[in-house]
């Protein structure tokens, strides 16, 4: 094919991927050739699913012990967008109004699809298998999610982190240090007899703590409420997706999750055994952590019924 028969529209793309190639010193003919005998991408490539396939190793030979894994990795994968649209709003240059409006109801979307979703975990396995196999799992338990804790931090201030004994004593700008000291989830995993922290938690804080420290450090002026509280502290639109973000992730979703401790674990003296070792009565319900991302954007009647019923009701979800 000569150049006068071809295509103006092609060789006008050629011109510019010449362009594009000359600026970085490459030599676009070596790139065509590359092209000319590269396969088609395929879907099963992309989106690599023979790995994907391959990352689901059951412990026991009970049937149900696969459906906790996959559910669990789903859940991970929507942690990990939601994570991914908080840091494109952290590292947004000039945020807008709207960009953040659209990320955030992305956020609750992905919220949404989780808590809707929950019933995978509370209806879709049998009791008896669960017990069991759940035994081969200890001492892990999705209290060692850090993507979770990340998704904590990246979207309030610390101290809204803190456990609710000590949230009031602790200035908002207290030091780092004092707040990730009394983070809420750290006084919940001891156990009941001594006191002492779980393994659960030992094993979590050692891998963990550091990067914790680092994310609340690199978070402390664009976390999603100080975003909110510098640039639209007005907007009645960010503030109602801010609402009903704290409501999904600090509410509903743990209301859904709660609902698969009570199914499972609920009768039986035993089945604390079958926990990463809280006393999950005492630490699961929202009412009892009262955390909120925004809580200044409750008012104190709100904040006493956090995660009571009444309160769902009224806010009509
Ligand atoms: C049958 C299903 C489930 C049961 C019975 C269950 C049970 C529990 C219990 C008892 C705890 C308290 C910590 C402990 O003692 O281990 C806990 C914490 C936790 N679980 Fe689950 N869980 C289930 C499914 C899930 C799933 C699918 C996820 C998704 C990642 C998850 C994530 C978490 C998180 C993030 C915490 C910490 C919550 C917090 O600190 O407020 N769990 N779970």
């Amino acid at each position: 094919m000569d150049n006068s028969s071809l295509d103006p529209a092609l060789a006008e793309q050629l011109k510019k991927l010449q362009q594009k190639y000359a600026v970085m010193g490459q030599d676009l003919s070596s790139y065509l050739d590359g092209l000319l005998y590269s396969d088609y991408l395929t879907y099963w490539d992309y989106i690599h699913l023979d790995t994907l396939l391959s990352l689901q190793n059951p412990k026991t030979r009970f049937p149900d012990e696969k459906v906790f894994i996959i559910y669990h990795q789903i859940t991970e994968l929507y942690f990990n967008l939601i994570l991914w649209e908080t840091e494109q709003l952290a590292e947004r240059e000039k945020l807008d109004e709207n960009f953040f409006a659209i990320r955030l109801d992305r956020i609750n979307r992905y919220f949404e699809m989780l808590v809707d979703s929950f019933t995978v975990m509370v209806e879709g396995m049998e009791k008896d298998q669960f017990l069991k196999f759940r035994m081969s799992l200890l001492p892990a338990s999705g209290f060692q999610s850090a993507q979770y804790r990340l998704i904590e931090i990246c979207s309030t201030d610390l101290v809204n982190l803190v456990h609710v004994e000590f949230r009031e004593s602790l200035l908002e700008y207290s030091d780092i240090e004092q707040q990730v000291e009394h983070l809420y989830w750290r006084s919940g995993a001891t156990e009941l007899a001594s006191g002492k922290k779980t393994l659960t938690l030992q094993q979590f804080e050692e891998k963990y703590m550091k990067l914790f420290k680092e994310i609340g450090m690199k978070y402390r002026n664009k976390n999603l409420r100080k975003l909110y509280q510098t640039n639209f502290p007005d907007s009645e639109r960010i503030k109602s997706s801010l609402k009903t973000l704290d409501q999904l992730a600090n509410v509903l979703w743990p209301l859904a999750h709660l609902k698969s401790a009570g199914r499972y674990l609920q009768r039986d003296p035993d089945d604390i055994k079958a926990t990463g070792g809280t006393n999950w009565q005492k630490y699961l319900p929202p009412r009892f952590q009262k955390i909120m991302f925004f809580p200044e954007l409750w008012t104190e009647q709100e904040k006493q019924d956090w995660g009571k019923a009444g309160v769902l009701k009224a806010l009509d979800v």
